[in-house]
């Protein structure tokens, strides 16, 4: 799953040089051909047989070995306590457990005018107690190979953090995707509640569904309220509280990724903010991330108090004081790197354990992990603009082309910067008469 090998990625950069550009530059947009998300009947039969077959071994070893998880169902068990300890649990529950966690978070049909609210709050501790009650429903997506795919919105899953990471860390060995996939780019929103820009986001996404998933970590009990058709109804992710600055920020990070890896056709993964606008149209975003050979994860280390003057000798032989990196806190991941992101233990440990303030790991520990594990991958600059000045067309326009150049897959462009913050929310005005003229959406 390297860049380049997708099996069933769009089929090349169409490279029109549109405006200016040309010569040995890339220039967006690029315009991507709409492919169906359709589905191989042939393969998906095969693919469903197999699973039956692979359910009845389980169902048979379940069987027979009821014993063994009636006398070691201790608080041990991964599942909790009360997951296997019935020993009259029938077979197919046993079974339909290795399917738990993909089920609990496949509601797609349910009403979720909740958004998320009363998924909020519950962690590992109401996990012990968790009974394991399989709906009729839950039971059949054992055997649903699309809800495996995409378990559908977000809300409501009752997994733990490490469940979850523990599930989104899975990466398939066969190289080739059994399904048509499409490419799609995950918007992960980190946001303490409303979102003031929703409808410019809105009107972004509009005419891209089956591109794009949307993801909204906000403060427990928040529960945003979005029109049934908006792109982020029922998107808020099962939260926990967050204080700025802390080890918690990470950890709401990492739980927007681990939500979004769930579904397999999530390729690349950005972090935003509620004061985050986009600078540039859907399909110059969507063609500009996905056809990247890095990720954008800003990344550097110069010799002042608030950079290397962080750095923790404790954290040594791990992260030695010239491996220590910052960075902006909004990045962007390709999956392979959102991967390891959400299941590293190692490094995270130590940034839990040795970086509290003056050293804030929202700056430090990803940009730090990306360069000990994955520096070649890294572009080491962020696609996120930061200004905290007033807002005018002819800004936006700076931020889109400003008249520096960097680098896109090893050629300069003059695309750098696809988003930026801090926006006012009494932008929101400005910038949606913007879309019909600059921003071009
Ligand atoms: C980013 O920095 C790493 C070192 O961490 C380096 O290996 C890599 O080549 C840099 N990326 C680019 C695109 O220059
Ligand atoms: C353009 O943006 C870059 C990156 O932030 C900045 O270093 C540079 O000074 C800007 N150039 C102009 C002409 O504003
Ligand atoms: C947006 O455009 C409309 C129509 O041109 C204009 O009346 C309105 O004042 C503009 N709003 C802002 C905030 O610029």
């Amino acid at each position: 799953m390297k860049p380049g090998t997708l099996k069933s990625r769009r089929g090349g950069i169409e490279e029109e040089a549109s405006g200016s550009g040309g010569g040995g530059e890339y220039s967006f947009p690029l315009a991507p051909a709409r492919r169906e998300y359709c589905w191989s009947s042939g393969l998906l039969k095969a693919v469903v047989a197999l699973v039956i077959l692979m359910g009845g071994v389980i169902i048979g070893l379940a069987a027979s070995s009821a014993n063994y998880y009636s006398s070691t169902s201790t608080s041990t068990s991964v599942w909790g306590s009360a997951a296997l300890s019935s020993s009259s649990m029938p077979a197919e529950a046993a079974a339909a457990a290795a399917a738990a966690s993909v089920a609990a978070s496949n509601n797609d049909d349910g009403d979720d005018d909740n958004n998320g609210a009363a998924a909020t709050g519950r962690g590992s501790s109401h996990h012990q107690k968790k009974k394991l009650k399989m709906s009729p429903r839950a039971q059949g997506l054992l055997l649903d190979f699309r809800g495996f795919v995409d378990p559908g919105p977000p809300w409501g899953h009752s997994m733990s953090d490490p469940e979850l990471f523990w599930r989104a860390s899975m990466v398939p060995r066969a190289e080739e995707y059994p399904f048509q996939r499409v490419p799609k780019v995950a918007f992960l929103f980190l946001t303490r509640g409303p979102l003031p820009f929703a409808p410019l986001w809105e009107r972004f996404f509009r005419g891209h569904e089956g591109l794009f998933s949307v993801y909204v970590h906000a403060l427990p009990g928040y529960a945003g309220r979005y029109r049934r058709s908006s792109p982020f109804h029922g998107r808020q992710i099962p939260s926990r509280e967050v204080s700025w600055g802390s080890i918690t920020l990470v950890d709401a990070e990492k739980r927007l990724l681990a939500n979004a890896l769930l579904d397999w056709s999530n390729q690349r993964f950005v972090l935003v903010s509620e004061s985050c606008v986009p600078v540039f149209n859907f399909r110059t975003v969507y063609e500009y991330l996905v056809n990247s050979a890095h990720s954008y994860v800003e990344s550097y280390n110069i010799d002042v108090p608030q950079c290397a003057g962080r750095y923790n000798p404790a954290m040594a032989p791990e992260v030695m004081e010239e491996q220590w990196r910052k960075g902006s806190e909004w990045f962007e991941l390709s999956r392979e790197l959102a991967v390891d992101v959400v299941a590293d233990q190692r490094y995270y440990a130590l940034f839990r354990r040795h970086c509290t303030p003056s050293c804030y790991p929202d700056e430090h520990y990803i940009p730090t992990y990306l360069h000990l594990r994955h520096g070649a991958r890294n572009a080491n600059r962020t696609v996120t603009w930061v200004d905290w000045a007033a807002t005018t067309a002819g800004f936006v326009a700076a931020i889109r082309n400003n008249g520096t150049r960097c680098l896109y897959n090893g050629k300069p462009t003059t695309v750098c910067y696809l988003f930026a913050r801090k926006f006012a929310p009494s932008a929101l005005g400005t910038l949606l008469n913007l879309t019909t003229t600059i921003l071009d959406f």
